[in-house]
């Protein structure tokens, strides 16, 4: 089955992710009878590039890393001046291929999540699927989404907004039927974990942070990260999507990590300890951001570097983990590579599907 896409945002993720897509063709498209086509990018500075018959995902990738413009990509069709993001949105809603999926990647924003939101019910008004590695939509506005993405039958999946593409949400919405989930509690940010890690070996603040960044796991301003905006954002989607809650990363009491947690960091460890930053949440209680000081043997205080591991309590499964012991950019573009093919699986399981594919 084809599925032409529009990648609105092509940074770090978005690049990764259309490389990705081309690694991952031959897997796609004999294990689940998909076959991918770029025909749209939206970036904020970068240019838009559109092209019905479809783009050269890597190539667009080296082009944009070289300092190139996506608009001024070889076989992008003239753009009307002043196009934005949502044109390339309502160009793939003109596509005739039976998937049309939007793939949201643009910056997380933390004043209100826009202009992913924006996107989100731009693609779904316009009769495309829509995946998203950016925790906005999830942390801001998860019921509203939900709602217009279910009377639609399209899909909303956000699997990257959370410890990349290690399943948190997928794993409770497919394996875990009926199951209720109490609370949750993790380490979600790997950049405040890489440098708490960096701070009680001794090392200084500062260059932490830059090895984050140079990896493409801090956010684009990493204050998001180092005042603990990312782990609220998370937090408020967690609570939303597990939780049943209506809440926004603004709800979530927050803590973050700075140099001066050097000391306390070091004098943890010393004592057998770990100062870590945990997200916690409770059904009916406002989730928190904190740092916390953890005894050594709590699974949470053995998570070094960029690690992270989250703990589901549960009604009939009592407690579960999930960990992750290194993230990266491959991770996060494999949770839009997932979503990917929920979308496939969603579409195969509908009636008329069936009726095609049945002899
Ligand atoms: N990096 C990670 O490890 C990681 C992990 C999990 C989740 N995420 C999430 O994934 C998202 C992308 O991260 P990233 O590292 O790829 O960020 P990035 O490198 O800063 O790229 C963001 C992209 O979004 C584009 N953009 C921003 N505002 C836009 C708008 N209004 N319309 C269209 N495009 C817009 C930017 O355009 P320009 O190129 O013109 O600036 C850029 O192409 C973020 O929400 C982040 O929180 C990232």
């Amino acid at each position: 089955m084809r599925a032409d896409l529009a990648l609105v945002g092509f940074g770090n993720v978005g690049r990764r992710f259309a490389r990705l897509l081309d690694e991952q063709r031959e897997r796609l498209h004999q294990q689940h009878d998909l076959d991918c086509r770029i025909v749209g990018i939206a970036t904020r500075r970068h240019g838009l590039a559109y092209n019905a018959v479809g783009l050269d995902g890597p190539n667009a990738a080296a082009f944009v890393e070289n300092g190139g413009i996506v608009s001024e990509l070889s076989g992008s069709q003239t753009l009307p001046s002043g196009a934005t993001s949502l044109d390339v949105v309502r160009g793939l809603s003109t596509s005739e291929a039976p998937l049309r999926v939007v793939v949201e990647s643009t910056t997380l924003d933390i004043a209100a999540g826009q202009p992913a939101i924006d996107h989100v019910v731009a693609a779904l008004s316009a009769g495309c699927d829509v995946i998203t590695a950016n925790k906005g939509p999830a942390a801001f506005a998860y019921q509203d989404l939900r709602h217009r993405a279910r009377d639609a039958g399209l899909s909303f999946l956000f699997e990257g907004a959370v410890m990349d593409g290690v399943p948190v949400f997928n794993l409770t919405r497919e394996t875990m039927p009926v199951v209720n989930v109490l609370s949750f509690r993790g380490v979600v940010n790997s950049t405040t974990n890489h440098i708490l890690t960096a701070l009680e070996d001794g090392e200084d603040f500062g260059p932490a942070l830059a090895r984050m960044q140079i990896a493409g796991i801090a956010e684009a301003d990493p204050t998001l990260d180092v005042d603990g905006w990312d782990a609220a954002a998370k937090a408020a989607a967690l609570a939303n999507v597990l939780l049943d809650a209506r809440i926004t990363p603004h709800d979530v009491i927050r803590e973050g990590v700075g140099p001066a947690n050097a000391t306390p960091a070091r004098e943890a460890k010393a004592r057998g300890m770990r100062l870590r930053l945990v997200v916690e949440g409770k059904r009916g209680q406002t989730p928190s951001v904190k740092l916390r000081t953890l005894p050594g043997g709590d699974l949470l205080a053995g998570l070094r570097g960029t690690a992270n591991a989250l703990v589901l309590t549960t009604d009939l499964l009592g407690e579960i983990a999930i960990c992750q012991l290194g993230g990266g950019l491959t991770q996060t573009a494999y949770a839009l590579l997932s979503d990917l093919v929920t979308v496939r699986r969603r579409r195969a399981a509908q009636p008329g599907e069936q009726l095609r594919r049945s002899p």
